[in-house]
């Protein structure tokens, strides 16, 4: 039931896989974290298995016993701490379903091949809904058959006792009536064929590029309202990228700098080596300033730079994830910027640009403590076995709540 166990998949489910499955199985498989399979008889009855879920950290320095033994054990790696992420209920939840695990229903094939404990894709068996289509076409036939069988039979029988012929009911005109007769059952079969079909199209739209769009926006690179170049900025005289985008590394916009930030140097740079005086004093302009009194007596008038880089509302996309954490560099997604004059746009911003992305990209884990200890345990568990790669997918890149609203 690999398709199907898909959209079926229990918000219970949803919130294990999202939160612990990267360490656990509710199997008795160990990834990071122990097995969960049979949790519920050798840990602490109570409160104790919430408090643990909820900070282990502190269930541990209390000195709990339980708590220390399985911390040891397990080679004091360490489990993420819950508290502040998941709610009371998120937690019962997440526990009820460690206790009532989905049976498994195919046999698992790979096993924990894709190296990272990810919850395994159930492989294996041939897709129902090719079973189902299957079905429907042979049902067809064969009622199609007995129909004719059916017509026949009856006829002749009519025949014999001297009664006319049956009347000439189109096979169309019969289904109707069939369906007329059965709403009920046909509803239930539209609904598992409509949601099958969506679940498909889902799959179809990580592989999606949308790349149309793509070639009406490549190399897109307005004219902006001043002469601004990245090359003499950023290239020539080296001013660094945060300089100016002073907010990359702290949230999730770059940001666009305001005219102050201008005239820090515009103040005394009030000639240009291409367009003289022309181009910085439109900066003048925006600041209100005057550059013979050099004061700013005059009205303010922001520059309207126009947006190079445009995701749609509904996707959420954070620079200070990408360039802090993520430590990937600017040049990845926007090209060499300090060789140009304008900027252009240099990456298509669809989603299969962001997916691929996250498929091959390995987590930087350098520096990083958490990602340090978990990276270190499973590169031990699969030495020798399996090329270890814990990429952005693993940390639950691909999921869409993750990019979308
Ligand atoms: C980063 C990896 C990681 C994540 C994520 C994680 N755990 Fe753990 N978990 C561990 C480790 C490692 C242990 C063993 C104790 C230790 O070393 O701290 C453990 C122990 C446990 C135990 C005790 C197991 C036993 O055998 O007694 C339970 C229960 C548990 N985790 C539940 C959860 C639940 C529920 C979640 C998700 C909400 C979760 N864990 C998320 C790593 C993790
Ligand atoms: C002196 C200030 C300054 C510096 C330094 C600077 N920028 Fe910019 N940047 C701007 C201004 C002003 C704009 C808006 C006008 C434009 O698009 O050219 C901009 C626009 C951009 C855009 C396009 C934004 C959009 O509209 O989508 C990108 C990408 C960008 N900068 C990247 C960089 C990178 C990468 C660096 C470092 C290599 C850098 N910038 C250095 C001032 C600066
Ligand atoms: C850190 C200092 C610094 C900042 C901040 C800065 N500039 Fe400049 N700007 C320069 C330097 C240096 C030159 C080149 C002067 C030269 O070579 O003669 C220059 C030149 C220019 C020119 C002249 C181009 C030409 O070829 O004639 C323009 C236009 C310009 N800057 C616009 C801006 C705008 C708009 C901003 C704010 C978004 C800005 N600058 C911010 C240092 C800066
Ligand atoms: C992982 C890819 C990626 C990296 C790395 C990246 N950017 Fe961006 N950048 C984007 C995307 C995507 C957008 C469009 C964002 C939007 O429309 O919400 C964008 C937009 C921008 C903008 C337009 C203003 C804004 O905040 O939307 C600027 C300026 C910018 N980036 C500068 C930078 C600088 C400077 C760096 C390096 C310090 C950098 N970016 C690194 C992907 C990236
Ligand atoms: C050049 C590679 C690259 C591209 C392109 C890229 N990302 Fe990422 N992304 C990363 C890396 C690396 C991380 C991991 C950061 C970390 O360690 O938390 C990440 C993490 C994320 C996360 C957090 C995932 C999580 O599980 O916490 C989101 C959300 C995200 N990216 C959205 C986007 C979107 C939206 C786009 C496209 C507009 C995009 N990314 C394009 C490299 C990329
Ligand atoms: C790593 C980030 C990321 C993830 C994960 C992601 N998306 Fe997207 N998605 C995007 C971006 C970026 C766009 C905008 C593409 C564009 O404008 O061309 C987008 C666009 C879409 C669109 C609009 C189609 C279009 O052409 O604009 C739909 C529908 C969509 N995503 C559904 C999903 C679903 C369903 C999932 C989970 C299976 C998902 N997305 C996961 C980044 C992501």
């Amino acid at each position: 039931m690999a398709r199907f166990s898909c959209f079926l998949l229990s918000p219970f489910a949803k919130l294990f896989k999202q939160n612990c499955a990267v360490c656990h199985t509710v199997t008795d498989q160990k990834l990071t974290g122990p097995g969960l399979a049979g949790v519920f008889d050798r840990a602490p009855k109570g409160p104790w298995l919430h408090d643990w879920i909820m900070d282990n950290t502190k269930l541990i320095k209390s000195g709990d016993a339980y708590a220390n033994k399985i911390y040891t054990e397990n080679g004091k790696a360490a489990m993420t701490v819950f508290a502040g992420q998941l709610t009371d209920a998120d937690v019962d939840a997440i526990l009820a379903y460690i206790k009532n695990p989905p049976a498994p229903k195919t046999e698992v094939a790979g096993g924990p091949a894709a190296g990272g404990g990810e919850v395994k894709e159930e492989k294996g068996g041939i897709d129902p809904l090719y079973l189902l289509l299957g079905a429907i076409v042979i049902i067809a036939i064969i009622i199609g058959a007995l129909r004719s069988v059916r017509h026949a039979l009856q006829n002749s029988y009519n025949r014999k006792e001297g009664k006319e012929d049956m009347p000439e009911v189109t096979f169309g005109e019969e289904v109707k009536a069939w369906i007329s007769g059965h709403r009920r059952l046909v509803g239930v079969f539209a609904i598992l064929i409509i949601f099958g079909g969506m679940k498909s199209c889902w799959d179809a739209c990580y592989d999606l590029g949308v790349y149309y769009e793509w070639e009406t926006q490549k190399g897109y690179h307005p004219e902006q309202p001043i002469k601004f170049s990245h090359k003499l900025h950023a290239g020539d005289n080296e001013i660094a990228c945060q300089y100016c985008h002073n907010s990359v590394e702290k949230s999730r916009h770059a940001g666009i700098p305001t005219v102050n930030v201008c005239m820090n140097c515009h103040k005394g740079i009030q000639t240009g080596p291409e367009f003289a005086e022309k181009e910085i004093s439109k900066i003048y302009a925006a600041a209100g300033f005057d550059p013979k009194s050099g004061n700013y007596t005059n009205p303010q008038n922001p520059i309207k730079w126009i947006k190079v880089h445009t995701l749609p509302d509904h996707v959420y996309f954070n620079h200070s994830q990408h360039v802090v954490v993520g430590k990937q560099e600017c040049a990845t997604c926007h090209g060499d910027v300090k060789k140009m004059t304008t900027v252009e746009q240099k990456s298509p911003l669809t989603m299969g640009w962001c997916i691929d992305c996250h498929r091959k990209t390995e987590v930087a884990m350098e520096g990083n403590a958490y990602y340090d200890r978990m990276h270190k345990a499973l590169k031990e568990k699969y030495k020798g076995q399996y090329d270890v790669k814990f990429t952005v997918e693993k940390i639950g890149g691909l999921e869409c709540a993750k990019c979308h609203y």
